[in-house]
C-alpha cells in the first residue's frame, strides 16, 4: 500500500477488525524507541501510567488482576535493572503524551486513518492510545482481549503471538464479550480446547500484527532477549459503534431479552449504539434509587 509512513508490506484494508494479519513496520530503529529514551519516558511518565508485574508465566492468570495486584508490590527501578532474569513485565500507557513521541505518534495516526478511509470504517482515529510493553525473556502475557482495536509492533526481541478470530462464539461467547466490553464482568477463563482456533505469529523486530477489536490473544516471549513491543489502541467509527452496541446488548440481556448479534446489520448496530447513552442513564438512575 502506498502513502504509509510507518507500515509496510501486503496489507488488505478490508481485513481491518475482520481477521488478524501480519505485516511490517519501519520503527525498530526510531530514536523515540531506543532503550535510553524508553528508560527516560518510563521515569518521566506520571506514576499511574506505568504498571509492572512479576512472574507472569501461566496462560490462566487473570491479566487484569496480575497487573493491578503486582503494581502495588514491586519497585519499578528494580524491575528495569533485573529485567533479563526476573521474569517481569512493564506496561506503560499514554506514550503519546510524551514530547519525544510526537512525530512517531502523528505518523502512526496518519497510517491508521489511511487504512480506515480505504475500507470505509472511519475517517479519524478515535480514542488513540500508545502502550509500551517491556518484558523478560520467556515472559507470558495471559489470554485476554481488549476493548479497542490494536496494531502491535515488535521493536526488540521475539515473541510468539497467538491471536483468535474476533466474534466467534466457540472462542469467546457474545455474552462474555459484551459483558466485559460493558465493564460488568471479568475476562472469561482460558480454555485449552480453543487453542486450535489461534493464528500464531512468530513475531520479530520490524514485524507488526493487527489484533481486531475484541479478538482474544496471548503472548509468549522468546528465550534469547528482553522484548520491547509497542501497541497502538484505537477505535474506528465502526468499532466505536460496535462497542456501544455491545454494551446495549449486555443491558438487554440483563432485562431478559435475547439480543441480535453485533456486526451483522450496520443499521441495527447504529440504532443500538445511538440509544445506549439514554439507556445507560436509566440504569444509573435505577442504581441510585436502589441505593447502590
Ligand atoms: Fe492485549
Amino acid at each position: 500500500m502506498k502513502n504509509l509512513k510507518c507500515f509496510a508490506g501486503d496489507i488488505n484494508p478490508n481485513d481491518l477488525d475482520r481477521k488478524p494479519f501480519g505485516f511490517h513496520h519501519n520503527l525498530a530503529d526510531h530514536p523515540a524507541l531506543s532503550i535510553d529514551n524508553i528508560s527516560k519516558i518510563i521515569q518521566e511518565l506520571p506514576k499511574e501510567k506505568v504498571m509492572f508485574s512479576k512472574g507472569l508465566n501461566n496462560l490462566k492468570v487473570n491479566f487484569d488482576h496480575a497487573l493491578n495486584n503486582d503494581t502495588k508490590k514491586l519497585d519499578l527501578k528494580e524491575v528495569i535493572e533485573t529485567l533479563r532474569t526476573s521474569n517481569s513485565y512493564i506496561a506503560a500507557r499514554n506514550l503519546e503524551l510524551h514530547p519525544s513521541f510526537k512525530g512517531l505518534y502523528d505518523d502512526l495516526l496518519s497510517d491508521i486513518a489511511e487504512l480506515m478511509q480505504r475500507n470505509g470504517t472511519g475517517t479519524k482515529v478515535l480514542e488513540p492510545m500508545v502502550w509500551l510493553f517491556i518484558a523478560s525473556p520467556n515472559a507470558v502475557t495471559p489470554f485476554h482481549f481488549d476493548r479497542s482495536s490494536n496494531f502491535i509492533m515488535q521493536i526488540r526481541g521475539s515473541k510468539q503471538l497467538a491471536v483468535f478470530p474476533p466474534r466467534v462464539e466457540e472462542v469467546i461467547s457474545a455474552k462474555d464479550t459484551e459483558s466485559y466490553v460493558d465493564w460488568s464482568s471479568e475476562l472469561p477463563p482460558w480454555r485449552e480446547e480453543i487453542d486450535l482456533y489461534a493464528n500464531k505469529f512468530n513475531f520479530k523486530s520490524g514485524e507488526a500484527v493487527h489484533i481486531p477489536f475484541v479478538s482474544g490473544h496471548y503472548v509468549k516471549n522468546g528465550p534469547e532477549d528482553i522484548s520491547i513491543t509497542m501497541s497502538f489502541f484505537f477505535h474506528s467509527d465502526e468499532t466505536f459503534n460496535w462497542a456501544q452496541a455491545m454494551k446495549m446488548n449486555n443491558r438487554l440481556r440483563r432485562l431478559g431479552v435475547k439480543p441480535s448479534a453485533i456486526g451483522v446489520s450496520p443499521v441495527v448496530d447504529s440504532l443500538k449504539a445511538g440509544i445506549f447513552p439514554a439507556v445507560d442513564g436509566v440504569f444509573n438512575v435505577a442504581r441510585k434509587l436502589r441505593g447502590n
